[in-house]
């Protein structure tokens, strides 16, 4: 099962984990600083003992030993994991543990000295202090103390110890905290998802983005895109189901009729009859449903437009001018191109501009040529712009359409009546919606020499 990823839990994540790791690295400072303070009190203490058994040695030693009193003294003085050592530079130990180790030797003017040392694998530290003899003046005694740092270690847990109730309360404050803050930031969405859900099925209008935060209006503005698109495409449905409704509802009937009177009068004269008709109007429909699939096809949405690719436009419209010169030879239509053979780049569908050019020539073969005294000609030409784009143009020499109705020419069904030719009325539309989506640009007009529809496309150059 696939589960969303929360935002929330997300927020969360990326706040707690930070703040976790700064209180660990607080607790490993304090810790520090705690060993630190604890270091500087245990080595002065340790340096005052040494100083007091200097002071307490000095005033009664002998010349290598110490006399009674001190050393009953001494024992008393120092604990039992503590040890001392009170060495003479001149006879050696005089008192204390004879195993302590022995400070590098220094003059009786230089100050303590601390040594880090094992015991039977115990760490402990040693102050050493140097002062003059007083019974042997060219003499120096070595006045040594030394402990185990256990308690320093033990001292500077205990503070850190001290300080993790206060730490675990702070963590806690601080998320509940972020909790809070997250939350209350979520909250700033709850307008958008509320206009969301409050929504009629059909509504396809854009979100009002008043009340949302700024951090989601890009999210905003691709729903908002999304919506404009899915409007369009609806349209375009309702329109594709109410045109095809149109278009094929009057030729059925026409069919039905047409079979209902060969049924009514079974003779062979009238069955034959309404057989013409029935080849008429079934031929009628099927280009009108082509007609309207290739409207469809030229609406779609521009993502459906995948076939759009580099190509050369002069080898394109060559070969469909070439495909289709036995067809206007056996019309008696003189069908030619003029244009360079190749090297037209433009960026398209090459099914929709040969559906372009199909409609163009199409409708030059049937209205060009219409009642043509002499040779019907029609040219399709593709030459090059000055704004290195290029303008194909298809041209006939026959009647032209009258000059009011010229505007009309590419509204969608718009026949000009009485040339006596059957067809949808959306040749033309469809060409300009094929041009629209190719960035061009068409212009219909009517020629005077040679007289004939002239229509041109005019492609802007290729973006660099
Ligand atoms: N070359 C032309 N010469 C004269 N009239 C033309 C020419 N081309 C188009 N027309 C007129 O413009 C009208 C619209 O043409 P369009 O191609 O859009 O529709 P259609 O040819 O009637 O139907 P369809 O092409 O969908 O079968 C035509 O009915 C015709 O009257
Ligand atoms: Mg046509």
């Amino acid at each position: 099962m696939i589960r969303n990823p929360s935002l929330r839990r997300r927020l969360l994540l990326f706040v707690a984990v930070p703040l976790l790791a700064v209180l660990v690295c607080g607790g490993i400072i304090n810790y520090v600083i705690g060993l630190h303070y604890a270091n500087k009190v245990y080595d002065r203490w340790l340096l005052d003992s040494a100083e007091a058994i200097g002071d307490l040695v000095n005033s009664d030693a002998g010349r290598n030993e110490l006399s009674d009193q001190a050393r009953i003294l001494l024992q008393f003085s120092v604990k039992e994991r503590n040890k001392f050592a009170v060495r003479s530079m001149r006879y050696g130990v005089l008192a204390g543990n004879q195993d302590l180790p022995q400070p590098s030797p220094k003059s009786r003017n230089a100050g303590p000295v601390f040594t880090n040392f094992l015991d039977h694998g115990l760490p402990m530290r040693m102050a050493s202090v140097f002062i003059a003899n007083k019974a042997d003046p060219g003499d120096v005694l070595v006045i040594s103390t030394a402990e185990t740092v256990n308690k320093r270690r033990a001292l500077a847990r205990e503070l850190l110890i001290s300080t993790v109730p206060i730490e675990l309360l702070l963590i806690v404050v601080a998320m509940a905290l972020v909790w809070l803050g997250i939350n209350h930031g979520l909250r700033a969405l709850d307008p958008l998802a509320h206009e969301i859900r409050m929504r009629e099925a059909g509504d396809l209008s854009p979100l009002r983005t008043i009340d949302a935060p700024l951090e989601v209006q890009p999210l905003v503005a691709t729903i908002d895109a999304l919506l404009g698109r899915l409007d369009r495409m609806l349209r375009q449905q309702q329109r594709f189901i109410a045109d095809a409704a149109h278009q094929l509802r009057t030729p059925l009937a026409g069919l039905r009729l047409q079979a209902e009177r060969a049924l009514a009068d079974p003779r062979p004269e009238t069955v034959r009859e309404a057989l013409v008709h029935v080849e008429r109007l079934s031929a009628g429909t099927a280009r009108a449903a082509g007609q309207l699939l290739a409207m469809a096809r030229a609406q779609a949405p521009d993502e459906s437009l995948g076939a759009a690719v580099p190509l050369d436009l002069a080898e394109l419209v060559r070969n469909e001018v070439a495909a289709r010169v036995p067809d206007a030879i056996a019309k008696g239509i003189d069908l030619g191109y003029h244009g360079p053979e190749r090297g037209m780049k433009v960026i398209g569908d090459p099914v929709l501009l040969r559906e372009l050019l199909g409609n163009l020539v199409d409708n030059a073969t049937r209205y060009g040529s219409r009642g043509h005294r002499g040779d019907a000609v029609i040219t399709v030409a593709l030459q090059p712009t000055e704004e290195s784009g290029c303008v194909l143009s298809v041209q006939d020499n026959g009647p032209g359409v009258a000059p009011e109705l010229v505007p009309r020419l590419g509204e969608r069904f718009f026949r000009a009546m009485g040339n006596g030719h059957e067809g949808t009325g959306l040749g033309l539309a469809i060409v300009r919606e094929i041009a629209e989506r190719h960035g061009a640009e068409l212009f219909i007009t009517n020629h005077i020499d040679p007289h004939g529809l002239h229509v041109e496309i005019r492609f802007p150059p290729i973006a660099a």
